[in-house]
């Protein structure tokens, strides 16, 4: 006997490929998914049968990289862009990032939940039912663990799951400024342990603007001490050698890479280290290079697609949009994208329990009014969820 089954739909389970079943049934035991597979062969009565009217049935997709927890926003130095000042320039004079970080500062717990929580229910309306969410935006410990403790909550408050990531080395606090190196041994000697119990991961922003090799095995060699994955902003805005430095690290993923080189994504291959694609940041800062998605074939690199939702790179609620951006910036196919939202987003979060219709794994679906999967990619702003559940519910 089943708690729920869900029938007359069509499935994309992502076991191999999109994982096609036509006329499908998923049926959920104790919040788990207990039985997937076409509904002929389904093997029992349920306590309750949802009929889906034939609309296909996702595994819920998980953004595996936001940063939707900040105070402010940046429409005003979007403006200036439009006017003609470049993003690394107002970050080396103390906007950017910074100002982002002047905000969050400013904020309390309550009213950084209180933002948070629209934008958690804007992803989540398109069936995301995983995100997380980093910090950042304190880059000193209490306002950094303010936000992690304000990610948390989301969770709370919404049916949603959250990981938080610690990204307090994100960039140099005006209080350190010219000192990065020392930043980066306060982030690895004090916060990395003082977040231990609310972040479930470690990030650093590795990049020509922010913090070199060695800040970065600093960080992330005392997050590995900790007992925490680690990850990387990487190769972002010019080649310093992420991708084979995450590699090297074990991390989780490396984010970004539009200027990774193929020998560091082979060993990011070789590593399972996944690559996380964020193409949204490349249109909004008009980035003419583009990640290398031919070599990331090449090198057999799993590859998963994000928001990057965050105030001035990538101001996004949609984790659709991004498949269409997958597609058409980065020439994606349309399976690359969905499995770069579900099994391989998992994968970027380490996570085994979701990402997947197989039974065993946390009953997470995204239900869609579509006639075929390409939908969802193709659309620029359209939005054809018409159901999620969380947990079997
Ligand atoms: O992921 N790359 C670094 N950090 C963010 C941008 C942060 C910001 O501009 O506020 C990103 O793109
Ligand atoms: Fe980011």
């Amino acid at each position: 006997m089943f708690d729920r089954i869900w029938l007359n739909a069509h499935l994309a389970t992502m076991e191999s490929g999109l994982g096609i079943i036509e006329d499908g049934a998923v049926a959920a035991r104790d919040g788990r998914i207990a039985w997937v597979g076409p509904r002929a062969a389904l093997p029992g009565p349920a306590a309750e049968t949802v009929d889906c009217e034939g609309a296909w049935i996702l595994p819920g997709l998980i953004d595996c990289h936001t940063h939707l927890v900040f105070g402010g926003d940046r429409a005003e130095e979007f403006e200036r862009r439009l006017a003609g000042e470049d993003y690394a320039a107002i970050l080396r004079a103390g906007g950017g990032i910074l100002s982002t970080v002047r905000a969050t500062r400013a904020a309390d717990e309550a009213s950084l939940l209180d933002a948070a929580l629209p934008r958690a229910q804007a992803l989540m309306a398109e069936g995301v039912t995983t995100i997380e969410i980093k910090s950042g935006y304190g880059l000193e410990q209490a306002a950094e663990l303010r936000q992690l403790r304000a990610a948390r909550r989301v969770a709370e408050m919404l049916p949603v799951a959250v990981r938080t990531t610690l990204l307090a080395a994100h960039a140099v606090p005006p209080d350190y400024a010219g000192r990065r190196a020392d930043y980066a041994r306060l982030v690895a000697e004090a916060m990395v342990p003082a977040a231990q119990g609310l972040a479930d991961a470690v990030d650093i922003f590795h990049d020509p603007l922010a913090f070199d090799s060695e800040d970065t095995r600093l960080v992330l060699g005392a997050a590995r001490e900790a007992g925490l994955p680690v990850k990387l902003h990487g190769d972002q805005h010019g080649d310093v050698g992420s991708a084979a430095l995450g590699a090297e690290l074990g991390a989780l993923s490396v984010d970004h890479l539009e200027h990774a080189n193929p020998a560091g994504l082979t060993a990011m291959s070789r590593a399972g280290t996944v690559a996380v694609l964020l193409p949204g940041a490349t249109l909004f800062l008009r980035e003419t290079r583009m990640p290398d998605i031919a070599a990331m074939r090449t090198a057999g690199v799993r590859m998963a697609v994000a928001t990057d939702c965050n105030p001035g790179s990538s101001p996004t609620l949609s984790l659709l949009l991004m498949l269409n951006l997958a597609c058409t910036l980065y020439r994606l196919t349309v399976e690359e994208a969905l499995r770069g939202v579900t099994v391989e987003a998992a994968a970027a979060l380490g996570l085994q329990d979701r990402g997947r219709l197989a039974p065993g794994l946390r009953c997470d679906l995204a239900l869609y009014r579509i006639g075929r999967p390409a939908e969802l990619c193709y659309w620029m702003g359209r939005n054809p969820c018409i159901g999620r559940v969380l947990e079997g519910r």
